[in-house]
């Protein structure tokens, strides 16, 4: 501890950690990185008085949006590009496992429990394309999975999600469906369509400071679990959609883009998406750092 100058400052305030009280090599570690990073940042922009209170300000109103619907510190940090390279710092890609991505802020849990084939659509819309999606949920070495649990979520052909819009049945696009003896899934659903974040309030204001917009390609919400593999939370998109290459929140992967086809006949739905994902062994992140 000691009297402080601009060039001390750094490090008098990390001396300080752990000197009246008890902390875990963990808290060390994150504190210690962000009173580093804090600091180098304020120096390099030479951070003014009036913008810090101003900065201040922005999370006060950013928390006092925050209820069961409206997660704002999630929507800012995916802006930033935050919520993804959290999730690839605690999901990396090993060996041929599918990737993940961000969950974003609209999974409802317990969506309606379905079998096999059947349709997530309550409402039609006219400019819907329905599509057939199916593949299999394989183990590293190829092997198909039963009994796996997969909920889909996505929004409908006016961009909205079911909970946000209330012209739509409720769960409408959602649904939870588990795979056969084969490790097969498929159900019917719409083509997701392109849509904008929430811009209005603090998201909206991050937008604008970053000249940046809202919106996101066409895609479906994923989380597959089964006890034994480590859980995926992913999405699949559209690669013919637009914002692909500008996602307003970062979360596309390569590997996680595919091709709506022309549906065969017998499939009754307009268009077909084929998609494998391959789980890994083991649990979830969170017990395995636990342990
Ligand atoms: C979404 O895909 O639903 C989403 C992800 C991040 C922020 C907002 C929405
Ligand atoms: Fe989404």
């Amino acid at each position: 501890m000691g009297i402080v100058n601009q060039d001390n400052i750094t490090d008098v305030v990390i001396g300080s950690l752990g000197q009246h009280g008890t902390i875990t090599d963990r808290e060390r570690e994150i504190a210690t990185g962000i009173i580093k990073h804090m600091h180098a940042f304020i120096k390099d922009v030479k951070l003014q008085h009036h913008e810090f209170l101003a900065a201040c300000d922005y999370l006060a109103r950013a928390g006092q949006l925050c209820d069961d619907n409206r997660q704002e510190f999630i929507l800012l940090a995916d802006i930033l590009g935050i919520e993804v390279l959290v999730d690839m710092m605690t999901n990396p890609v090993e060996g041929n496992e599918s990737e993940s991505t961000v969950l974003g802020p609209f999974y409802r849990e317990n969506p309606p429990v379905l079998p096999k084939g059947a349709s997530t659509i309550q409402k039609h819309f006219d400019n819907e394309e329905t599509a057939y999606f199916e593949g299999y949920i394989k183990d590293e070495s190829g092997n198909g999975i039963a009994g796996v649990t997969i909920d889909v979520w996505e929004d409908a052909p006016n961009g909205v999600y079911e909970n946000l819009d209330p012209d739509q049945p409720e769960y409408n696009l959602r649904g939870r469906f588990e795979t056969d003896e084969n490790g097969h899934y498929a159900f019917v659903a719409v083509r997701p369509v392109p849509y904008p974040i929430p811009d209005d309030e603090t998201a909206g204001e991050l937008l604008r400071f970053m000249g940046h917009h809202p919106n996101r390609p066409g895609h479906m919400h994923f989380i597959i679990s089964k006890d034994g593999y480590r859980p995926l939370i992913s999405q699949i998109y559209d690669a013919d959609s637009d914002w692909l290459e500008n996602d307003s929140v970062f979360a596309v992967k390569q590997s996680l883009i595919g091709k709506f086809k022309t549906a065969a006949k017998e499939l009754g739905t307009d268009l077909h998406f084929e998609f494998d994902f391959v789980l890994k062994e083991g649990a979830a992140a969170q017990a395995v750092a636990a342990e």
